[in-house]
């Protein structure tokens, strides 16, 4: 049987994953598939526990799983720990690192009926449909870094692999051959050596590719497209640092961050969570919005087990719970009322 690793987390995490165990537990019972769930700590609840973000068994068992299912983790009682025993540098990180995950792929599309909730104007994202393929093991977050004492300062260091670079290229060229055929790359290779690299070996590898359209952009250019013509993207493929922020950027295109939904693969094997983060201020309310939890664990059925028509169910029935009128407080218009972290979630099982 499949075993999927899962790791509710922290903050709204310990809130969002039961609902997404609820949409796949009722979509599966619908099939021939059986699931092996287990949970594992990680994250502040980790070191509340045993002392470490990433403990042992939580590591070994997601080396062991065909899939790992994340909520969110870190929190404001862990932020005055030194950095690396954080949950963000403490588990997150090395998790990615220690599996692989080198490919973290983030799609963008708006949902017709939370249009008006995007705080852009309707025409400017009605046809946004986009992916991000985000570098996810490489570049700033896993270079050297360190502290000088005199004269006092402190160092990331950006560093690239061609073969870091040419794979992850190679993914979104992959995609976008199944999408409309037009690639981004997003460096900035007017200031960034690394940059310089990583657009020779883009045109490099586009040579195997001759039926998509690549183009470059400046990661300052492509915030302000973005914005301003969102339309015009179809996959973008990026360096770990730009994916971070292009990806909270692009949220805001489909309305919510709540709405972002993210998988970090190796081949198969994939993590899935949301993209956002643990959102303490409303953590133990039942006011977080577990769609994309939800839609992250319909990605699993898809790039993992290739379950697609079951990845069809849980996305159609998100669609119809949103045009059915459902909204979490971080969809809401002013006057309109909220429903709930679990009303939500048993309104997308009684969709499927
Ligand atoms: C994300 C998050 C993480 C990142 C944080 C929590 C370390 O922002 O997945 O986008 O920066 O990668
Ligand atoms: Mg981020």
């Amino acid at each position: 049987m499949p075993k999927i690793a899962v790791l509710p987390g922290d903050g709204i995490g310990k809130e969002i994953i039961p609902e997404a165990l609820k949409v796949l537990k009722a979509v599966l019972a619908g099939s021939r598939y059986r699931f092996d769930f287990q949970e594992f700590l990680i994250g502040g609840t980790a070191i509340d526990e045993v002392e470490t973000a990433l403990p042992s068994d939580t590591l070994r068992a997601c080396k062991d799983a065909d899939a790992i299912l994340l909520g969110s983790v870190g929190g404001p009682k862990w932020d005055t720990l030194p950095a690396i025993k954080r949950p963000e540098l403490g588990a997150l990180l090395p998790l990615r690192k220690e599996l692989n995950l080198y490919a973290n792929i983030r799609p963008v599309k708006v949902f017709p009926s939370l249009i008006s909730a995007s705080t852009l104007k309707e025409e400017i994202v009605k046809n946004v449909d986009l992916v991000v393929f985000r570098e996810l093991t490489g570049g700033l977050y896993f270079g050297d870094k360190g502290r000088n004492d005199n004269p006092p300062a402190a160092y990331d260091v950006l560093i690239y692999s061609e073969e870091e670079i040419r794979r992850i290229l190679e993914l979104a060229f992959q995609a976008s051959q199944g999408r409309r055929k037009k690639l981004c790359s997003v460096d900035k290779a007017n200031v960034l050596e690394s940059s310089r690299f990583w657009r020779e070996i883009a045109t490099d590898v586009a040579k195997q590719y001759p039926e998509v359209e690549l183009t470059h952009l400046y990661v300052d250019n492509a915030a302000m497209q973005l914005v301003r013509y969102p339309e015009q993207f179809d996959v973008i493929v990026t360096e770990n640092m730009f994916g971070d922020i292009l990806t909270d950027l692009a949220s805001m295109l489909s309305g919510s961050i709540g709405m972002l939904s993210s998988a970090s693969m190796c081949g198969k094997k994939g993590l899935f969570e949301p993209a956002h983060g643990s959102a303490p201020d409303i953590a133990g309310q039942n006011k977080a919005n577990p769609l994309a939890t939800i839609l992250s664990a319909a990605m699993m059925l898809r790039y993992t087990f290739d379950l697609h028509a079951e990845a069809d169910r849980i996305e159609r029935a998100v669609i119809k719970v949103l045009d059915q009128g459902y909204r979490t407080a971080d969809l809401v218009k002013p006057g309109e009322k909220a429903v709930g972290t679990k009303e939500m979630g048993d309104a997308v099982v009684a969709a499927l």
